[in-house]
């Protein structure tokens, strides 16, 4: 199950809780937004898997032990107090002053997160990010929710993938989208270049302002629940 977390604004976090590495790692940003969204990402995804400890009966790592690595790729992963993978795997985004941080805990396969703003897309980015199948997918849906959240399922699905933006998106292409799951999420599917699709979910948070998709790159659907 992919455990899920939006939280907002790094100003005002408690002292104390960043990594060691993680403190040298931050002071090398010179965008303070930049270094706000790195301390925020960090901070929910610290939230996300104490909590998930403590749902499980577990005593909740000390989040300064933590460290949330990003590997040379640029995904990230969460580290233990003895400095070895935790057995989850872990997506950040950013949207201004918002983090969209999820969580899984299954034994394959990777997640991927992203966040975006709703609004309208032009003609042009369509036609250089989206297919011809998808453009028509969305064709009945807002045009600024429609582009937002093809975009937004897309990114998720490169980052299950591991590779973002390196690859073409159009070779992650969305095919259908289901309606409403109990947990607010709606399902997608997304067909692969190569063959086999990747199940997605996304829904619209923020009173409507901003879209969310997780994606897993694995066997299993997203189930997913908020913490
Ligand atoms: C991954 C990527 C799609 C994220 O795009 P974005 O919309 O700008 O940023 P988001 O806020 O949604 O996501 C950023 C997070 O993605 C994660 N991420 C970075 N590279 C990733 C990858 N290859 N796979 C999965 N997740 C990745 C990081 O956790 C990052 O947050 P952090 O730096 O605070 O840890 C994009 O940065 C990318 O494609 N990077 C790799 C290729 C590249 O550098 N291309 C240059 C632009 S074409």
């Amino acid at each position: 199950m992919i455990d899920w977390l939006l939280a907002r604004s790094a100003t005002g976090l408690e002292a104390g809780w960043l990594h060691p590495q993680e403190r040298r790692e931050a002071r090398r940003f010179c965008d303070p937004r930049r270094r706000g969204q790195y301390l925020l990402g960090r901070h929910a995804a610290k939230q996300l898997i104490a909590a998930r400890a403590r749902r499980l009966g577990q005593k909740a790592p000390a989040p300064c032990a933590l460290r949330i690595e990003r590997t040379g790729a640029g995904w990230p992963r969460a580290l233990g107090a003895d400095g070895e993978p935790l057995n989850l795997c872990l997506s950040i985004s950013h949207s201004g002053d918002l983090a969209l941080v999820a969580i899984d805990a299954s034994a394959d396969g990777a997640i991927g997160a992203d966040c975006e703003r709703v609004e309208p897309r032009s003609a042009s980015f369509s036609a250089d990010y989206f297919t011809a199948r998808e453009r028509a997918l969305i064709a009945g849906i807002d045009p600024a929710i429609g582009a937002s959240l093809l975009w937004c399922l897309k990114e998720a699905a490169l980052k299950a993938l591991r590779c973002g933006l390196r690859r073409d998106t159009r070779t992650v292409e969305l095919r259908a989208l289901g309606s409403t799951g109990a947990d607010g999420w709606r399902p997608a599917e997304i067909a692969l270049a190569e063959g086999g699709t990747l199940e997605a979910r996304w829904r619209l948070l923020d009173r409507g302002r901003l879209c969310a998709a997780l994606a897993r790159a694995g066997a299993q659907a997203p189930r997913s629940s908020s913490t």
